[in-house]
């Protein structure tokens, strides 16, 4: 199964690839008994498909050709088709709440995972940026769960990653013009970097769809509904951070190709890493429709646009494959070294650099001048008050002094810069990282 490349197989025709009823409504895994990362790639494979759904409607929106609408519109109720099969994989029994914990947990691997790989500085960057804020995410959302259900949250992420604070939420609120990157020049860059863009685009996107959808469905409080609206602004921070790496200059049918190849990509993952057999069962029927739309992407780039396949994705073969799991030393080198950043316009900053008139703090200002109004910052203190001190999950003290007092919220890290530690390195390492600047629209990014 090394060297694997989707383009030397033989599709299926897409006709063959429709499912009836018994194939789309799957048997639901047991809550109790499936490995962690599983359900974190179902959650990754049901936000995929769901990309793969809004990008076909956008593009046939976009489209004044209806026979190619009518290739799109096959495509695309095939991976409707998907998405029902696997988004349903989610048992009847699990609360909105529990499965939110699994949302955070892949936000939280699958981020690192991305990182540690990552060729590109700038992508590396805001990797490791956002990395931070879904680690402090997983720690508010086990805190209401623990309160609000009595429901071990160490248990559901299978003791594989760490519950703590990292940047406190409350310090994640930018304004928005503080959310875009430079996008990444897909003709320069390595298949991964192109892989990883789109891999996280759809996984945060599907975060911030399911807190949109869910926040007025929680039916435990309204501090639950609260921290849902709260932190899904957050997420909304998070996909425009991503997706503006994405390359404008893609055509639709390029962008289609990358689509069709990621989606290739990441089931071939999950087919290779996935440890319930039934599961893999699914993943390995899905890779196989996948084949199939990739070899149609690849056709209907060369009939409209006259352009080869290896235009776009220069070598098919997949590199290293996407296999989830701990990075508890990673997550902690990350927090002790850039916890204290935010983002600028285009760079991610020490909090320290800013300006006292920065938009960072006019919009903070607004949003958190009270500070008890504050959702991500209520929960805390209401576990504190019913149990004495916050809930953790930790292996070792929390890397930074000020996020260690478990009978105190922290609300002024990386948000007052008199309380922010002002030795931050930008990208969590020391060495020079500064070799992808021609890859970027802008240049020099984070310096
Ligand atoms: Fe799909
Ligand atoms: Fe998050
Ligand atoms: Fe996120
Ligand atoms: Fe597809």
């Amino acid at each position: 199964m090394h060297n694997f490349n989707p383009f030397d197989e033989k599709p299926v025709p897409i006709e063959k690839t429709f499912m009836d009823w018994s194939v789309i409504y799957p048997c639901s895994y047991n809550k109790e008994e499936t490995d962690a990362y599983t359900k974190c790639r179902i959650v990754l494979m049901n936000g995929t498909e769901f990309e793969a759904q809004w990008f076909s409607r956008n593009f046939s929106r976009h489209c004044p050709d209806n026979d190619l609408r009518r290739e799109l519109a096959i495509l695309r109720r095939i991976e409707q088709q998907q998405q029902k099969r696997i988004s349903c994989l989610k048992p009847k029994n699990e609360s909105i709440l529990e499965h939110t914990i699994t949302y955070e947990q892949l936000a939280v691997d699958l981020t690192s995972v991305l990182a540690k790989q990552e060729p590109n500085c700038t992508v590396r960057n805001a990797l490791n940026f956002a990395l931070l804020e879904d680690f402090d995410h997983l720690f508010r959302y086990s805190n209401l769960l623990d309160l609000e259900y009595g429901i071990c949250p160490e248990k559901l992420v299978g003791g594989y990653t760490e519950i703590m604070p990292a940047r406190p939420t409350i310090s994640e609120h930018r304004h928005p013009v503080d959310s875009i990157f430079p996008y990444v020049n897909n003709k320069k860059s390595d298949i991964l970097t192109k892989l990883n863009i789109n891999i996280i685009t759809a996984a945060e996107q599907q975060t911030m769809n399911y807190y949109m959808n869910v926040a007025p469905l929680y039916d435990k409080s309204d501090l639950g509904r609260r921290l849902y609206q709260e932190i899904g602004l957050i997420e909304e921070e998070h996909v425009s951070q991503y997706e503006s790496l994405k390359d404008t200059t893609s055509t639709w049918l390029e962008d289609l190709l990358l689509h069709e190849y990621t989606e290739c990509y990441l089931y071939y993952s999950c087919l290779l890493t996935e440890c319930d057999p039934c599961i893999r069962g699914i993943w390995e029927e899905c890779l196989c429709q996948e084949i199939s739309h990739l070899h149609k992407a690849k056709d209907l780039l060369y009939q409209y646009e006259r352009k080869d396949w290896q235009q776009v994705i220069p070598c098919g073969t997949f590199p290293q494959i996407l296999c989830l799991r701990p990075n508890i030393d990673y997550v902690r080198k990350i927090i002790a070294t850039t916890t204290g950043n935010t983002q600028s316009c285009s760079s991610i900053v020490p909090l320290g650099s800013l300006s006292p008139c920065a938009p960072f703090f006019e919009y903070q200002d607004i949003m958190n001048h009270d500070v008890c109004c504050v959702p991500s910052h209520n929960v805390i203190d209401a576990r504190i008050d019913c149990k004495g001190k916050d809930y953790r999950f930790q292996t070792a003290p929390n890397p930074l002094p000020e996020l260690r007092n478990r009978c105190e919220d922290n609300v002024t890290l990386a948000r007052i810069p008199e309380c922010t530690p002002s030795e931050t390195s930008v990208c969590g390492t020391t060495e020079n990282c500064c070799q992808c600047k021609a890859n970027t629209s802008e240049g020099t990014v984070f310096w």
